[in-house]
């Protein structure tokens, strides 16, 4: 019989084309998210895709912090696992409104989680971030470094991994896995699922695909200073498919009956620069970006890039892709959907 997965904020980028995976992986799917930022557009796109295997997903509109709702939901179905994606993610956000991110991200996980154990289901993957791992003293960083947080988003993410493991030493019957991303960029190779960031992005690669698309006029680059090849600051580009797959490969280890709380890195192990990353999308996209060279932003550092080592051997996992294809189906979704899922122009 195939597993039940719940999956909170699955309507969004990584967890939409996670959900994806878990139908072709045969999973059963059950979504909850609020869709505050993110669309149910995407999850008409996944049933899509999915073929035949739409037929195990179903969606709820809820929010976490609704603790009845959530009862409800428990006691009308059995999950096996949780993937627990669900949570603001805006760093520059996040300081303005801290109040706001650990309402949503501490309060909801909380709830998520007393309700998971009142329910007997105590199996969890939950989407954490190499943004625990600050400006690290070397590279590649493995699960074993010094953690830490210099914003309340990645104070929400550092907590989350605490209460997980305080969570297990109360209670070994928890089976958990803190998966920690590196930079998930691209999107599914049919071009219909992607990342769809509400207002400005933040981040580097959905700000140069609305630069490239006309919607922004130059990709403002942050810090041209730092000791790196270029000078520019150097992440660990993931493609999402491969993040999204990540996450099957944890499912599977949650079978295992010696796993207790344990945390992986989900990163390729290779640093690239803004400028590299910048110059592979032009080729992608036979668009110029135009650069404004500008000032280190406050929080950034210098280089970070993953140990897969660990994912490697334990989870039996490695990223495929590289960042010429992750700039390729980055440009075919935002080529397909220049104004993202409520794209006038979208050619689906
Ligand atoms: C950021 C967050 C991190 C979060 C992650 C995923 C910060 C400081 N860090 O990581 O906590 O987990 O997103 O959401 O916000 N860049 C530019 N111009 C831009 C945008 C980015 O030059 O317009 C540069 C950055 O300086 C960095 C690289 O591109 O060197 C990647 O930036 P970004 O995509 O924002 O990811 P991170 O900073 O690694």
């Amino acid at each position: 019989m195939s597993q039940k997965i719940l999956v909170t904020g699955g309507a969004g980028y990584i967890g939409s084309h996670t959900v994806l995976q878990l139908l072709l992986g045969g999973y059963e799917t059950v979504v909850i998210d609020n869709l505050d930022n993110s669309s149910d557009i995407a999850i008409h796109r996944v049933r899509e895709l999915a073929g035949p295997n739409a037929q195990n997903l179903s969606f709820r509109k809820g929010d976490l912090r609704d603790k009845p709702a959530l009862e409800e939901l428990f006691a009308s179905e059995k999950f096996d696992a949780v993937i627990h994606f669900a949570g603001l993610k805006a760093v520059g956000e996040s300081v303005q409104k801290p109040l706001s991110y650990y309402d949503n991200n501490l309060i909801g996980t909380i709830i998520l989680f007393k309700v998971m154990a009142a329910h007997g289901c105590k199996k969890l993957v939950f989407s954490s971030s190499a943004t625990v791992y600050g400006w690290p003293e070397k590279v590649p960083c493995t699960e074993d470094f010094p953690i830490g947080a210099t914003n309340p988003y990645g104070r929400t993410k550092l907590f989350i991994e605490e209460i997980c493991r305080d969570m297990y030493q109360s209670d070994s019957e928890w089976k958990i896995i803190l998966l920690r991303y590196f930079n998930p960029v691209g999107a599914h190779p049919s071009g219909h699922i992607g990342e769809d960031p509400r207002g400005i992005p933040n981040n580097l690669m959905p700000f140069a695909q609305q630069v490239a698309v006309g919607r922004l006029p130059a990709l403002t680059v942050f810090g041209t200073d730092y000791n790196t090849v270029d000078g520019t600051g150097v992440r660990d580009y993931i493609h999402i498919v491969d993040l999204a797959d990540g996450h099957i490969a944890a499912l599977s280890k949650l079978e295992n009956p010696s796993i207790g709380c344990e945390v992986y890195n989900l990163g390729t192990g290779n640093g690239t620069s803004v400028f590299q990353m910048v110059a592979a999308f032009e080729k992608a996209s036979g668009k110029e970006i135009p650069l404004i060279k500008s000032g280190r932003r406050a929080g950034d550092c210098e280089t970070v890039y993953a140990s897969t080592d660990k994912a490697e051997r334990e989870l039996n996992w490695k990223a495929k892709y590289g960042i010429d294809e992750m700039c390729e189906d980055q440009w075919n979704w935002a080529s397909k959907n220049p104004y993202g899922y409520e794209s006038q122009e979208s050619t689906t």
